[in-house]
Parts: structure tokens; sequence; C-alpha cells
């Protein structure tokens, strides 16, 4: 047997960042997202005698795959199948399997290539797990990539970090379909350099921070607000939440031992100069950074043509445009 699925990244609006195990991936606060429509990841998933991963870049040609990026899919086949067996849903599911990984995502640029594979891999295991809830998809997708979780669905979903120590006890939940906000994401990429600290490493050094406690405090109330401003498309509130929810992560990061700075002078500049033009064009737009300087500008349809321009103004930066999508799915 074989099964294709294709899934994309997720931007979050609430950062996941910090777990309360590491292992598991068991997130230690709520978050919430939007799927984006592109750029896509497709996986082919076969069963086969022994385990298996090839990976495609955009260019279609064939890309190594470090050991510790084959280790990490391996780990999350062995894990999903403890999950399975523990739902009473293993029994069907492959001995091993072979995995091909097509991506159109460009390596390290701040767009989440994890959380495509990693749900993608989950759409096309489920399917060989027979019938499983959007919610345990959910919850095998963020076994490999916490964030992935969220790109199981469709438009807004939340990340539900739950309590307690077994694996199915965070998951994601839709907030509301696509077709209920059009918005756009305008990415802005000032460095291709690829990132020192990944976000696993960097989850596992939260802790460290004197802000993180606080973080955890807040995040109930940011992410109620965000949920309200999601469901009454109130733009200004989400702008608040949002940018003051993505720059809290940024400060406990750079204040975790050993620190994380990922923001760099570039991404300043364009925080600067997008706030100031928001002002002045009454702007729908709002910025949210991830574990890397690319900033994503966040825009209604009303002020995509002038975000794009403003982004397509910037030297030296690639630039990125995705709409909101309907994450996971079989092919
Ligand atoms: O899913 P991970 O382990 O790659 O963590 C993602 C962390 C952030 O992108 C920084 C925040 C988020 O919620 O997507």
């Amino acid at each position: 047997m074989q099964v294709r699925a294709i899934s994309t990244p997720n931007i979050a609006l609430i950062k996941y960042w910090g777990n309360r195990n590491d292992e598991l991936r068991l997130p230690a606060a709520d978050s919430l997202s939007f799927a984006l429509d592109r750029p896509t990841v497709e996986v082919v998933i076969g069963s086969a005698k022994q385990f298996s991963a090839r990976s495609f870049g955009p260019d279609g040609i064939k890309r190594e795959l470090s050991e510790k990026e084959s280790g990490r899919l391996l780990k999350h086949f062995l894990i999903t199948k403890k999950y399975l067996r523990e739902i009473g849903s293993g029994d069907g599911f492959p001995k091993s399997v072979s995995l091909e990984i097509k991506s159109q995502i460009p390596k390290s640029v701040g767009l989440a290539s994890s959380s495509a594979i990693f749900s993608a891999l989950a759409e096309g295991y489920a399917k060989f797990a027979g019938k499983l809830t959007r919610r345990e998809v959910s919850v095998i997708a963020r076994l490999g990539s916490g964030s992935a979780s969220r790109s199981v669905f469709s438009g807004f979903a939340a990340m539900i970090a739950g309590q307690g120590d077994s694996i199915g006890s965070s998951y994601a939940v839709q907030i509301a379909p696509k077709k209920h906000w059009t918005l756009w994401d305008i990415i802005i990429v000032p460095s291709t350099k690829e990132k020192e600290t990944g976000s696993t490493e960097g989850h596992a050094l939260a802790r460290t921070s004197p802000l993180f406690e606080d973080r955890l405090r807040e995040i109930p109330r940011r992410q109620k607000m965000c949920i309200e401003a999601v469901l009454q498309k109130d733009f200004e509130k989400l702008q608040k939440v949002a940018e003051e929810d993505s720059l809290n992560m940024h400060a406990v990061m750079a204040s975790s031992t050993p620190p994380l700075n990922y923001l760099s002078e570039e991404t300043h500049r364009i925080i600067r100069e997008i706030t100031a033009l928001r002002e002045r064009e009454r702007l729908a737009v709002l910025y949210t950074m991830d574990a890397g300087p690319t900033v994503h500008l966040l825009c209604t349809k009303d002020a995509l043509s002038s975000v794009r321009a403003y982004a397509r103004a910037q030297d030296k930066c690639a630039i990125f445009e995705a709409c909101i999508g309907r994450g996971s799915h079989l092919l």
C-alpha cells in the first residue's frame, strides 16, 4: 500500500515556545495560527520491511538527509506506532515504512518546513491506521514538530496544551475554517543563512529565561483575545495581541541561557517601517517573527497591494507570498 499526502506551514499568531515534556513535545502553553496555502510539502509513504527516507528539494533534486533529520523521522514513526497502539488503532499499521518527502519550501528561510512535513506525514500515517479523528491526526503531527499539530486544520487552529504526560494530552482544534477570513502572509526574508539553534533545541532552553514564567501567566489572556479577534474578524485587536506575543517570545529567547537572538538589524528596521506605514496609510497589517529574522506581514485584502509594494522594494531580501490555506490532506 502507498499513501500520498500534502501539507503546508502555518503562521502562529500566539507562539508556541517551550515544553512541559520535551521528549513528547507536550507544550507548556496554548498557541494559535492559521494554515498557509503554500509552499507545499508532499509525502509518499509506502509500507516496507525497513525504514528509509528520501528527500527532494524545490528543484526536484535529491537532498541528502542529515543523520539528525533521518533520526527525527524514524523517531516520529516509532512514537506514532506507540501512540496508535495506545489508542487501539495500531493493528493494520505497517511494520516499517519508506518515506519520500518532496518539499517546495526553501530550507531555513523562516518558513516552518517541519510543520508541513510532519502534518503531511501524520495525514499519511492516519490513512494507514484507519479511522482516526482530526484530533488524533493532530497528536501524530505534534509528535514530530509541535507546531505541525496546527497544520492539520483548514484556516485557524489552536494548539491546546492540556495537562499531564500522556501522548495524547495535547492536540489541536479548529477555531474557524479558511473561508471565515481571508488573510495574507507577505514574507520578507532578510537572510537565507541557516540558523544556528533550531526550535527543537530552543524549546528546551525556554525555562532558563527569567521571563518565561511571566509569559506562561500571560498566554491564557492573549489566547482568549486572539480567538475573539479571529471570530470577530477584528484586525486591530489581532494586531495588538499578535505583535505583543511575538515580541514577548523573542524577549524570552534573548534572555535564555545561552541567549537566542534570532532577530537581526534588518528585522528591526522592517518592524519600524511597517509600523510607520500602517499609521500613515491606516493599513490592516501586522508583523510577526518565528525562530529567525524573517518577518511575516499578515494583512487583509485591502492592505495587500501596499504591503506587497513595500516588500518588493526591499533590497537583497527574498519575498514569499501565501494566503490562508486548508491544511494537510490526502492526495
Ligand atoms: O514546531 P516547532 O518545534 O518547530 O516550534 C515552532 C516554534 C515557533 O515557530 C517559533 C512558534 C510557533 O508557534 O510556530
